[in-house]
């Protein structure tokens, strides 16, 4: 058995031990994601990330804006490096035939390292709309955060903040949240906060921040396999189906957005 061949009895027999009855997801890309091998806190090698795509597929997911870290304290990632990740990241999808398309962002840590990069246009973003995903400490928000937010659309940029339920600062801040919205950041929520992954207090926010509907992307946040069985558990999940009906820019990305089309030949590596 050929060492691909190997890896792929690999993947059917952990992906058999996931629900055989997975429909379509309600939304056709995932905007955050840590699925470069090896530059984070992701994934680390060639199997897992064949493990995970294959899971996106069979949920429907067409487009990845995978972004890895960038931060100066631990993941000081360039430009170059990821972009040249991409690159092998598209191979291995072309490789497998799988029927998906990819890009490589960022999820920047708003730190001195961000500020000198937008100051040279050097952020990568995604879509027409130039979007940043960004995070912030999570002790406290910087106190410029402000200033950052205005600089950015400036520059061109539109501003999402990941996952903004998991700070506890934010918690039941809604006059905070309000204004950050009204500064023009868009929200990314995690599919895992939906159902506890991070905690109560990040599940109530996630589930106050819905019904307000101040969700503009969902993002699975992917860093291991091992997320995959508690992501299963959230599209089988009522939240799932009510997130569903959000006018969601997941859905809306691949009109509005600019990935490369899938190609309609192609197919996954089946369980
Ligand atoms: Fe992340």
């Amino acid at each position: 058995m050929s060492i691909i061949d190997q890896i792929v009895d690999r993947i059917s027999t952990r992906l058999a031990n996931l629900r055989a009855d997975d429909q379509p997801i309600g939304w056709a890309m995932d905007v955050h994601s840590h699925l470069l091998a090896g530059v984070d806190d992701g994934l680390s090698t060639h199997e897992e990330v064949l493990t995970c795509l294959n899971q996106f597929v069979h949920w429907g997911i067409q487009h990845i804006v995978t972004t890895p870290h960038i931060n100066r304290s631990r993941f000081p990632n360039t430009r170059t490096s990821l972009l040249a990740g991409q690159a092998a990241l598209r191979k291995l999808i072309e490789h497998y035939k799988l029927p998906l398309t990819i890009d490589v962002a960022a999820e920047y840590m708003v730190d001195d390292l961000f500020l000198e990069l937008l100051k040279d246009g050097q952020l990568l973003s995604f879509g027409r709309q130039r979007y940043v995903l960004i995070e912030l400490g999570w002790e406290a928000p910087p106190v410029f955060l402000d200033t950052v937010l205005f600089q950015m659309q400036i520059k061109g940029y539109q501003p999402v903040l990941a996952h903004p339920e998991r700070y506890t600062y934010y918690a039941g801040n809604e006059k905070t949240l309000a204004k950050m919205r009204d500064l023009g950041c868009l929200f990314q929520i995690n599919w895992g906060s939906f159902v506890g992954q991070y905690g109560s207090a990040a599940k109530k926010q996630a589930h106050f921040l819905m019904r307000k509907r101040w969700v503009d992307f969902v993002g699975s946040d992917l860093h291991s396999p091992s997320d995959l069985t508690l992501f299963d558990t959230f599209i089988h999940s009522p939240i799932y189906r009510q997130l569903s009906q959000l006018p969601l820019r997941n859905k809306t990305f691949l009109v509005d957005g600019t990935p490369p089309q899938p190609n309609p030949s192609a197919t996954a590596v089946r369980p």
